[in-house]
């Protein structure tokens, strides 16, 4: 059983092929973002030149013909309409060639599932961090099997906050990552906590730490700006575990590749003897493994896709998905 998966969201163009839960390939080809942001009709326009390339890379890296694909899976949202549209298009393509089923896929779900795949985890709590989301999510079997939200940011992903912080303490690259590298051996300021329940919000303490920056060495706001944001959302997990009493607990999305978000979740992971997993940073990034990976899922459950339901939905929300 050979599933070919496309990721197309954000900037990231992603082809992946599994086969049996094992993955065979994962090529990426990533527009490169300029301090504009991500244009969305140049990126769309670099996913369409570079599809046929990284497809091809892609078979060539799992040793396998086109024609030996039995199934493909595409995202089906959340993400940027124009670039979502190229990865649809190309899946659509080619399932109709070849004959072969087509399955839509969740981003989130996606996410979680790669890092449950690779760990062998059967219900986690999962910490999914990316530039767009924030949320603690845990599957729930009523009124059907879903993702449950039980926390979120209440206005933008953290993934987003620290890159705009990036760009304003005109940091380059301007990227969360670079937050983490300048915060090294930096000092702690006080700064807004807002936990409520298990709900959180960013954009004071991004107000905030921009304020900050007039007034306090860049390293000593970075390394407040993370230790806070991460703490949050610490405090807020923590909270899902004890009230969902589950065993396992996953970090995924963009973010989850953050080193000190992983050791500060491991140190509640152990204090509540609970197993802690996060993949490798290739499967946090945006990928084509992780789609490849729930088509596949859905091809095995036998669940029946209807042609109208393989569109692209931008706001395809994670708790709106039937789990197979
Ligand atoms: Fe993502």
């Amino acid at each position: 059983m050979v599933v070919l998966g496309i990721e197309s969201s954000a900037h990231t163009l992603g082809i992946g092929i599994v086969d049996n839960g094992k993955i065979l390939a994962n090529e990426r080809n990533m527009y490169k973002i300029t301090d504009k942001g991500i244009i969305p009709s140049k990126v769309s326009d670099f996913h369409a030149n570079n599809v046929r390339k990284t497809l091809e890379a892609a078979l060539k890296s799992a040793k396998l013909s086109i024609s030996e694909i039995d199934a493909i899976g595409y995202t089906k949202g959340p993400g940027i309409g124009s670039c979502l549209q190229i990865g649809y298009i190309a899946a659509k393509s080619i399932s109709q060639r070849y004959k072969i089923p087509i399955f839509p896929v969740n981003h989130g779900v996606a996410h979680i599932e790669i890092t449950k795949n690779i760990f062998k985890m059967k219900d986690p709590i999962a910490l999914y961090v990316s530039g767009g989301n924030s949320q603690i999510l845990a599957l729930l079997d009523k009124p059907k099997k879903h993702y449950h939200i039980y926390g979120e940011t209440f206005d933008i992903g953290i993934g987003n906050m620290l890159d705009s912080f990036a760009r304003e303490a005109k940091l380059n690259p301007a990227w969360g990552s670079n937050v983490a590298k300048t915060a090294i051996g930096g000092k702690y300021i006080q700064m807004p906590y807002t936990v409520k329940g298990m709900d959180f919000t960013f954009t004071g303490l991004l107000t905030n730490a921009i304020e900050s920056l007039k007034k306090n060495p860049t390293k000593d706001v970075a390394y407040s700006l993370q230790e806070t944001a991460f703490a949050m959302l610490c405090e807020a997990t923590e909270r899902a575990l004890f009230l969902t009493k589950k065993k396992e607990i996953i970090l995924c999305g963009g973010v989850a590749q953050s080193q000190r978000l992983q050791q500060m979740l491991k140190i509640i992971s152990k204090e509540h003897k609970t197993r802690f997993a996060v993949a490798p940073n290739e499967f946090n990034a945006d990928n084509g493994a992780m789609i490849a990976i729930v088509a596949e899922k859905l091809f095995n459950s036998k669940v029946k896709i209807h042609e109208s339901e393989c569109t692209i939905n931008q706001k395809y929300k994670i708790d709106e998905v039937l789990v197979a």
